[in-house]
Protein backbone atom coordinates (compact mmCIF):
# COMPACT_ATOMS: atom_id res chain seq x y z
CA UNK A 1 0.00 0.00 0.00
CA UNK A 2 2.32 2.67 -1.16
CA UNK A 3 -0.04 4.94 -1.98
CA UNK A 4 -2.40 5.13 0.88
CA UNK A 5 -4.06 8.27 1.39
CA UNK A 6 -2.87 9.26 -1.82
CA UNK A 7 -5.35 11.01 -4.49
CA UNK A 8 -5.35 10.47 -8.13
CA UNK A 9 -7.06 11.38 -11.54
CA UNK A 10 -6.28 8.75 -14.43
CA UNK A 11 -7.27 10.28 -17.98
CA UNK A 12 -9.09 7.81 -20.27
CA UNK A 13 -9.29 5.23 -17.50
CA UNK A 14 -12.73 3.73 -18.40
CA UNK A 15 -10.99 0.70 -20.78
CA UNK A 16 -7.60 -0.14 -21.93
CA UNK A 17 -4.35 1.12 -20.14
CA UNK A 18 -6.02 3.88 -17.99
CA UNK A 19 -7.90 0.97 -16.67
CA UNK A 20 -5.30 -0.83 -16.08
CA UNK A 21 -3.69 2.15 -14.24
CA UNK A 22 -6.53 3.07 -12.21
CA UNK A 23 -6.74 -0.12 -10.46
CA UNK A 24 -2.81 -0.92 -9.47
CA UNK A 25 -2.99 2.72 -7.79
CA UNK A 26 -6.53 2.18 -5.97
CA UNK A 27 -4.81 -1.37 -5.01
CA UNK A 28 -1.90 0.64 -3.74
CA UNK A 29 -4.28 2.56 -1.67
CA UNK A 30 -5.10 5.97 -3.85
CA UNK A 31 -8.36 7.09 -4.05
CA UNK A 32 -8.72 7.26 -7.88
CA UNK A 33 -10.87 9.77 -9.69
CA UNK A 34 -11.72 7.56 -13.37
CA UNK A 35 -11.37 10.12 -15.90
CA UNK A 36 -13.30 9.18 -19.24
CA UNK A 37 -15.48 10.92 -22.33
CA UNK A 38 -16.69 7.06 -22.63
CA UNK A 39 -18.04 4.76 -20.13
CA UNK A 40 -16.36 5.07 -16.74
CA UNK A 41 -18.82 1.93 -14.46
CA UNK A 42 -17.35 -0.92 -15.25
CA UNK A 43 -13.67 0.70 -14.18
CA UNK A 44 -15.55 2.23 -10.91
CA UNK A 45 -17.38 -1.10 -10.17
CA UNK A 46 -13.93 -3.45 -10.46
CA UNK A 47 -11.78 -1.01 -8.21
CA UNK A 48 -14.80 -1.08 -5.39
CA UNK A 49 -15.40 -4.83 -5.91
CA UNK A 50 -12.06 -5.12 -4.26
CA UNK A 51 -12.38 -2.67 -1.56
CA UNK A 52 -10.60 0.31 -3.41
CA UNK A 53 -12.15 3.55 -3.78
CA UNK A 54 -12.71 5.56 -7.19
CA UNK A 55 -15.49 7.87 -8.72
CA UNK A 56 -16.10 8.53 -12.33
CA UNK A 57 -15.78 11.78 -14.30
CA UNK A 58 -16.99 12.65 -17.51
CA UNK A 59 -14.50 14.98 -19.63
CA UNK A 60 -13.31 15.06 -23.40
CA UNK A 61 -9.61 16.18 -22.30
CA UNK A 62 -9.34 18.45 -25.16
CA UNK A 63 -12.02 20.25 -23.97
CA UNK A 64 -10.51 23.27 -21.41
CA UNK A 65 -12.89 24.25 -19.27
CA UNK A 66 -13.64 20.87 -18.46
CA UNK A 67 -9.90 19.38 -17.57
CA UNK A 68 -10.37 22.53 -14.88
CA UNK A 69 -13.57 21.38 -13.18
CA UNK A 70 -11.73 17.61 -13.44
CA UNK A 71 -8.79 18.97 -10.73
CA UNK A 72 -11.54 21.26 -9.30
CA UNK A 73 -13.79 18.09 -8.75
CA UNK A 74 -11.05 15.86 -7.12
CA UNK A 75 -9.85 18.19 -5.08
CA UNK A 76 -13.66 18.85 -3.67
CA UNK A 77 -14.22 15.14 -3.20
CA UNK A 78 -11.20 13.85 -1.73
CA UNK A 79 -9.69 17.19 -0.79
CA UNK A 80 -6.63 16.98 -2.57
CA UNK A 81 -4.45 15.86 -5.46
CA UNK A 82 -1.45 14.11 -5.33
CA UNK A 83 -0.94 12.24 -9.05
CA UNK A 84 -2.27 12.93 -12.39
CA UNK A 85 -1.88 10.54 -15.02
CA UNK A 86 -2.66 12.00 -18.10
CA UNK A 87 -3.56 8.56 -20.23
CA UNK A 88 -5.96 9.50 -22.60
CA UNK A 89 -4.95 8.98 -26.08
CA UNK A 90 -6.42 8.41 -29.44
CA UNK A 91 -5.01 7.35 -33.15
CA UNK A 92 -5.67 8.05 -36.55
CA UNK A 93 -3.11 6.34 -38.41
CA UNK A 94 -2.75 6.90 -42.44
CA UNK A 95 0.69 7.71 -44.78
CA UNK A 96 1.64 11.19 -44.80
CA UNK A 97 0.78 11.63 -48.04
CA UNK A 98 -2.58 10.74 -47.33
CA UNK A 99 -3.17 11.69 -43.55
CA UNK A 100 -5.89 14.60 -43.49
CA UNK A 101 -5.48 17.63 -41.41
CA UNK A 102 -8.86 16.79 -39.92
CA UNK A 103 -7.21 13.68 -38.39
CA UNK A 104 -4.22 15.26 -38.03
CA UNK A 105 -6.12 18.01 -35.64
CA UNK A 106 -8.15 15.79 -33.89
CA UNK A 107 -4.90 13.22 -32.67
CA UNK A 108 -3.05 16.92 -31.57
CA UNK A 109 -5.96 17.89 -29.74
CA UNK A 110 -6.59 15.10 -27.99
CA UNK A 111 -2.91 13.27 -27.14
CA UNK A 112 -1.06 16.62 -26.93
CA UNK A 113 -3.44 19.41 -26.12
CA UNK A 114 -5.44 17.20 -23.54
CA UNK A 115 -2.14 16.43 -21.76
CA UNK A 116 -0.96 20.03 -21.92
CA UNK A 117 -4.36 20.81 -19.94
CA UNK A 118 -4.00 17.77 -17.55
CA UNK A 119 -0.46 18.71 -16.71
CA UNK A 120 -1.18 22.40 -16.36
CA UNK A 121 -3.79 22.41 -13.90
CA UNK A 122 -2.26 19.40 -12.03
CA UNK A 123 0.59 22.00 -11.76
CA UNK A 124 -1.02 24.82 -10.44
CA UNK A 125 -2.64 22.72 -7.74
CA UNK A 126 0.61 21.02 -6.53
CA UNK A 127 2.79 23.94 -6.82
CA UNK A 128 0.93 25.29 -4.04
CA UNK A 129 0.90 22.08 -2.08
CA UNK A 130 4.73 21.49 -2.84
CA UNK A 131 4.19 18.07 -3.86
CA UNK A 132 2.96 16.14 -6.60
CA UNK A 133 3.28 13.30 -8.75
CA UNK A 134 2.46 14.05 -13.00
CA UNK A 135 2.95 10.42 -15.21
CA UNK A 136 2.06 11.40 -18.70
CA UNK A 137 1.24 8.06 -21.19
CA UNK A 138 3.59 9.10 -24.29
CA UNK A 139 4.51 5.99 -26.55
CA UNK A 140 7.33 4.37 -28.63
CA UNK A 141 6.52 5.75 -31.65
CA UNK A 142 7.57 9.69 -30.44
CA UNK A 143 11.08 7.80 -32.12
CA UNK A 144 8.79 8.23 -35.64
CA UNK A 145 6.39 5.60 -36.69
CA UNK A 146 5.00 4.53 -40.40
CA UNK A 147 1.50 5.85 -40.72
CA UNK A 148 1.42 7.75 -37.94
CA UNK A 149 3.10 10.86 -38.67
CA UNK A 150 0.16 12.60 -35.93
CA UNK A 151 0.48 10.39 -33.38
CA UNK A 152 4.51 10.52 -33.30
CA UNK A 153 4.16 13.98 -33.21
CA UNK A 154 1.90 14.13 -30.35
CA UNK A 155 3.24 11.97 -28.40
CA UNK A 156 6.81 13.49 -29.19
CA UNK A 157 5.11 16.89 -27.98
CA UNK A 158 4.26 14.91 -24.57
CA UNK A 159 8.01 14.19 -24.33
CA UNK A 160 8.79 17.91 -24.32
CA UNK A 161 6.13 18.65 -22.15
CA UNK A 162 6.76 16.29 -19.39
CA UNK A 163 10.52 17.31 -19.33
CA UNK A 164 9.73 21.33 -19.11
CA UNK A 165 7.12 20.26 -16.63
CA UNK A 166 9.49 18.69 -14.31
CA UNK A 167 11.96 21.45 -14.69
CA UNK A 168 9.55 23.78 -13.71
CA UNK A 169 8.35 22.00 -10.65
CA UNK A 170 11.31 20.58 -9.50
CA UNK A 171 11.71 22.94 -6.87
CA UNK A 172 8.08 22.86 -5.60
CA UNK A 173 8.52 19.26 -4.92
CA UNK A 174 6.28 17.92 -8.38
CA UNK A 175 7.76 15.24 -10.51
CA UNK A 176 6.84 14.85 -13.88
CA UNK A 177 7.87 11.85 -15.92
CA UNK A 178 6.78 9.94 -19.45
CA UNK A 179 6.14 6.43 -20.18
CA UNK A 180 6.64 4.60 -23.18
CA UNK A 181 4.05 2.02 -23.42
CA UNK A 182 5.50 -0.59 -26.32
CA UNK A 183 2.68 -2.69 -27.57
CA UNK A 184 0.17 -3.46 -24.46
CA UNK A 185 -3.43 -5.20 -25.35
CA UNK A 186 -5.76 -3.30 -25.50
CA UNK A 187 -8.95 -1.89 -27.88
CA UNK A 188 -6.48 -0.01 -29.39
CA UNK A 189 -3.96 -2.59 -30.24
CA UNK A 190 -6.52 -5.71 -30.41
CA UNK A 191 -7.96 -3.91 -33.86
CA UNK A 192 -4.41 -5.18 -35.23
CA UNK A 193 -5.80 -8.47 -35.27
CA UNK A 194 -8.28 -8.19 -37.78
CA UNK A 195 -5.80 -6.61 -40.58
CA UNK A 196 -4.87 -9.12 -43.31
CA UNK A 197 -5.85 -12.17 -41.00
CA UNK A 198 -4.29 -11.96 -37.86
CA UNK A 199 -1.19 -11.17 -40.30
CA UNK A 200 -0.29 -8.01 -38.97
CA UNK A 201 -0.88 -8.87 -35.28
CA UNK A 202 1.36 -12.06 -35.82
CA UNK A 203 4.06 -9.47 -37.62
CA UNK A 204 4.05 -7.26 -34.36
CA UNK A 205 4.50 -9.64 -32.02
CA UNK A 206 7.86 -10.58 -33.87
CA UNK A 207 9.29 -7.33 -33.77
CA UNK A 208 8.82 -7.77 -29.70
CA UNK A 209 11.88 -9.27 -28.31
CA UNK A 210 9.48 -10.76 -25.41
CA UNK A 211 7.30 -12.09 -28.43
CA UNK A 212 4.33 -11.14 -26.96
CA UNK A 213 2.03 -8.31 -25.83
CA UNK A 214 1.82 -6.50 -22.75
CA UNK A 215 -0.55 -6.39 -19.94
CA UNK A 216 -2.40 -2.82 -18.91
CA UNK A 217 -0.89 -4.06 -15.49
CA UNK A 218 2.95 -3.77 -16.92
CA UNK A 219 2.41 -0.42 -17.01
CA UNK A 220 -0.08 -0.02 -14.02
CA UNK A 221 3.23 -1.28 -12.07
CA UNK A 222 5.24 1.90 -13.52
CA UNK A 223 3.28 4.26 -12.77
CA UNK A 224 2.62 3.48 -8.97
CA UNK A 225 6.27 3.13 -8.84
CA UNK A 226 6.82 6.94 -9.90
CA UNK A 227 3.82 7.82 -8.11
CA UNK A 228 5.40 6.58 -5.05
CA UNK A 229 7.79 8.01 -2.65
CA UNK A 230 10.42 5.24 -3.97
CA UNK A 231 10.20 7.81 -7.33
CA UNK A 232 10.76 10.91 -4.95
CA UNK A 233 14.24 11.63 -6.94
CA UNK A 234 13.06 10.59 -10.66
CA UNK A 235 12.05 13.08 -12.34
CA UNK A 236 12.23 14.42 -16.55
CA UNK A 237 12.64 10.55 -17.37
CA UNK A 238 11.10 8.81 -20.17
CA UNK A 239 10.52 5.15 -19.53
CA UNK A 240 9.62 2.59 -22.11
CA UNK A 241 7.82 -0.24 -20.64
CA UNK A 242 7.43 -2.64 -24.37
CA UNK A 243 9.15 -6.12 -23.36
CA UNK A 244 12.49 -4.66 -25.03
CA UNK A 245 10.75 -3.41 -28.25
CA UNK A 246 11.59 0.21 -28.52
CA UNK A 247 15.53 0.44 -28.18
P1 LIG B 1 -8.00 2.60 -25.71
O1 LIG B 1 -8.52 3.11 -27.00
O2 LIG B 1 -8.19 1.15 -25.40
O3 LIG B 1 -8.56 3.46 -24.49
C1 LIG B 1 -8.49 4.86 -24.52
C2 LIG B 1 -9.44 5.43 -23.50
O4 LIG B 1 -9.34 6.86 -23.59
C3 LIG B 1 -10.90 5.08 -23.76
O5 LIG B 1 -11.54 4.74 -22.55
C4 LIG B 1 -11.49 6.34 -24.37
O6 LIG B 1 -12.86 6.53 -24.10
C5 LIG B 1 -10.64 7.40 -23.70
N1 LIG B 1 -10.59 8.64 -24.50
C6 LIG B 1 -10.33 8.77 -25.81
N2 LIG B 1 -10.40 10.05 -26.17
C7 LIG B 1 -10.73 10.76 -25.07
C8 LIG B 1 -10.95 12.13 -24.80
N3 LIG B 1 -10.89 13.05 -25.77
N4 LIG B 1 -11.25 12.50 -23.55
C9 LIG B 1 -11.34 11.59 -22.56
N5 LIG B 1 -11.16 10.27 -22.73
C10 LIG B 1 -10.85 9.87 -23.99
O7 LIG B 1 -6.45 2.97 -25.74
P2 LIG B 1 -5.24 2.40 -24.84
O8 LIG B 1 -4.49 1.41 -25.65
O9 LIG B 1 -5.71 2.05 -23.50
O10 LIG B 1 -4.31 3.69 -24.79
C11 LIG B 1 -4.16 4.51 -23.65
C12 LIG B 1 -2.98 5.44 -23.84
O11 LIG B 1 -1.78 4.67 -24.03
C13 LIG B 1 -3.09 6.33 -25.07
O12 LIG B 1 -2.56 7.60 -24.80
C14 LIG B 1 -2.22 5.62 -26.10
O13 LIG B 1 -1.74 6.50 -27.06
C15 LIG B 1 -1.12 5.07 -25.21
N6 LIG B 1 -0.39 3.97 -25.76
C16 LIG B 1 -0.98 2.74 -25.95
C17 LIG B 1 -0.25 1.69 -26.47
C18 LIG B 1 -0.82 0.34 -26.65
O14 LIG B 1 -0.07 -0.54 -27.10
N7 LIG B 1 -2.08 0.10 -26.31
C19 LIG B 1 1.15 1.86 -26.85
C20 LIG B 1 1.67 3.16 -26.59
C21 LIG B 1 0.92 4.17 -26.07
Amino acid sequence: MRLEGKVAIVTGAGRGLGKGIAKKLAEEGAKVVIADMGSTQEAVDEIKAVGGEASAFSVNVSEEEEMIALVRYAVDTYGTLDIMVNNAGINRDGMLHKMTKENWDLVIAVDLTGCFYGTREAMKYMREKNYGRIINISSGSWLGNLGQANYAAAKAGVVGLTKTAAREGARKGVTCNAICPGFIETDMTLKLKEVKDGAAWDSMMSRIPMGYAGKPSDVGNMVAFLASDEAAYITAEVINVGGGMIV
